[in-house]
């Protein structure tokens, strides 16, 4: 009985695909245009491009066993739970008829049938952009070493003030891109600082950002704000870009392109990031055992006041296996934000809501994150495994989500910005905690006097620890002679002291 009824269901299917047979130009180059090429083109992301029956054709294998597993189009984020724009998934029936397709011998049909190509405007995903800037010369990536951290200066020289709606980054060597933060600096001092050491950019972190614009990490689509929002570009500024550099094997060059989407109107409420745990994680005190398969980190925030939330994305590294974002209505109801059940570093979106998600004053927004450091994970950078803690290596470890958003009510802006501010102090306690559990402070006196080869109570350049000199430098030189003097020496132990206090308040 069971196999008459399995038989008669597939009856109207095999009729109807032997009534019309399945050809690229009518039923694959629609699913193809609109799935893949977006970045199956010159220029673009991906390796090979998918615009004609040639190009398709000639990957069919492949095609068919990626669309199958779901590895393309590229897509994290479980849509069954949240609804997000943009949701790059084929359907079951778009996947069985490729497989169809290529049974059938690969079909080219009629050209008629086919849709046009459609028309990409060449580079940018957003169309022109208002301003276009790239780093005045290419930066050099050896093949292999650690990772390197370097900022390049961009400026744009604003006669005046704009807001940004949306920025689209174009690296020149995208396998060595990890990813690439832009900051904004009014002062000049990024300026004064690049190409100091010979080479393009700079190291460390040493000028006040006086604001920041977003990120690029590899596989995000870039999206303008929705409504009136955007970030606030004042005149006068320098953007920089700090980028993480990742060897990939070969030495590659890079050289960014950056399109910045402009308005000139004033947004009428501020855009809040809300980052849990803050820090990228750092508060999380993240350290991982040696072969621990499921290891968890949580953190969460209670909103202050109302908020519209607009997207989310996650951050992490290589032992991160899933993420989720839950909201906790004030009514005891729960509402899952993001879930993203196999993490892939390589694909970092942003998912932008279906429509703005609106959380209730007392909404509990939580974040749990988890790692799985044993063999079982083939994305394992360490093999044997080895204890990971927090850190700004890929190899290192991170874990946040963060929630972008603004508060419902204008009036409700300033509220929101000192919660989340505050939400932040917590990295503080936790370097705190780390800093008094190595005893680095009290230690201190004799870790400089043995430095301090020559012993003139001094730190030059090359007395201190490779590792640590740009970003010593950067922070404490203030006299810039490439020295830290006792004075200098004096504020380094301030900072930490700091630090500790921080956390002990
Ligand atoms: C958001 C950009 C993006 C979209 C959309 C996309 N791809 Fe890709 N694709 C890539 C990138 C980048 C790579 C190379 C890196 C990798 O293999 O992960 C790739 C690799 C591939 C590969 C080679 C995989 C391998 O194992 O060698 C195939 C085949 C492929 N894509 C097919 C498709 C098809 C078919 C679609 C549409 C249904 C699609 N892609 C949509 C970016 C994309």
């Amino acid at each position: 009985m069971k196999s008459i009824t399995s038989l008669l269901l597939f009856v109207p299917l095999l009729s109807a695909a032997d009534q019309v047979a399945v050809t690229y130009h009518r039923d694959i180059a629609p699913i193809v245009y609109q799935n893949c090429t977006s970045c199956h083109r010159d220029g673009e992301s991906a390796p090979f491009p998918l615009t004609n029956y040639e190009e398709v054709s000639r990957k069919a294998r492949t095609i068919d066993r990626v669309v199958s597993d779901r590895y393309m189009p590229p897509w994290h984020a479980n849509t069954e739970v949240t609804k997000f724009l943009d949701v790059r998934r084929l359907e079951p029936e778009q996947i069985s008829l490729i497989s169809r397709w290529i049974e059938a011998g690969k079909p080219e049909g009629d050209p008629a049938d086919a849709p046009a190509l459609p028309t990409f405007t060449p580079g940018w995903q957003l169309g022109e952009p208002d301003l276009v800037v790239k780093m005045a010369a290419p930066y050099e990536v050896p093949a292999e070493g650690p990772d390197i951290y370097r900022n390049f200066v961009l400026p744009l020289d604003l006669p005046e003030d704009k807001w940004v709606k949306a920025i689209e980054l174009r690296p020149s060597a995208r396998s060595v891109v990890h990813h690439s933060l832009y900051f904004l600096d009014d002062s000049g001092t990024a300026r004064k600082l690049d190409g100091k050491d010979g080479k393009p950019g700079f190291n460390g972190m040493s000028f006040r950002q006086s604001g920041a614009l977003g990120g690029y990490v590899p596989g995000v689509s870039p999206r303008k704000l929705p409504g009136d929002l955007a970030r606030p570009l004042p005149k006068g500024s320098d953007l920089v870009l700090s980028t993480h550099f990742h060897p990939s094997g070969k030495p590659e060059l890079e050289q960014t392109t950056v399109g910045i989407y402009l308005t000139d109107t004033p947004p009428s409420r501020k855009l809040e990031e809300l980052q849990i745990p803050p820090g990228f994680g750092r508060s999380a005190g993240i350290d991982i055992p040696a072969g621990e398969k499921n290891f968890t980190i949580k953190d969460s925030y209670k909103l202050p006041v109302d908020v519209e939330a607009f997207s989310v994305s996650g951050h992490a590294h290589y032992l991160c296996e899933t993420m989720r974002m839950t909201a906790t209505h004030p009514d005891g109801s729960t509402q899952i934000l993001l879930d993203i059940p196999d993490w892939d570093l390589d694909w970092q979106d942003t998912y932008f809501f279906a429509e703005p998600v609106v959380l209730r004053a007392g909404t509990v927004v939580e974040a749990v994150i988890s790692y799985d450091n044993s063999t079982d994970n083939p994305e394992n950078p360490h093999n044997p495994p080895v204890r990971v803690k927090w850190g700004r290596e890929s190899t290192d470890e991170m874990g946040s989500i963060t929630l972008v958003g603004v508060a419902l009510d204008a009036a409700d802006d300033q509220r929101l910005n000192l919660s989340n501010k505050a939400q932040r102090v917590k990295i503080f306690a936790q370097l705190g905690k780390e800093l008094s559990s190595t005893g680095v402070l009290e230690r201190l006196p004799s870790i400089v006097k043995n430095l301090d080869k020559n012993g003139d109570g001094s730190l030059q350049e090359s007395e201190l620890p490779q590792r640590m000199r740009t970003a010593l430098l950067l922070r404490l030189d203030e006299d810039e002679d490439k020295t830290l003097n006792p004075s200098e020496i004096e504020s380094l132990k301030d900072w930490l002291e700091s630090m500790k206090a921080n956390r002990e308040a």
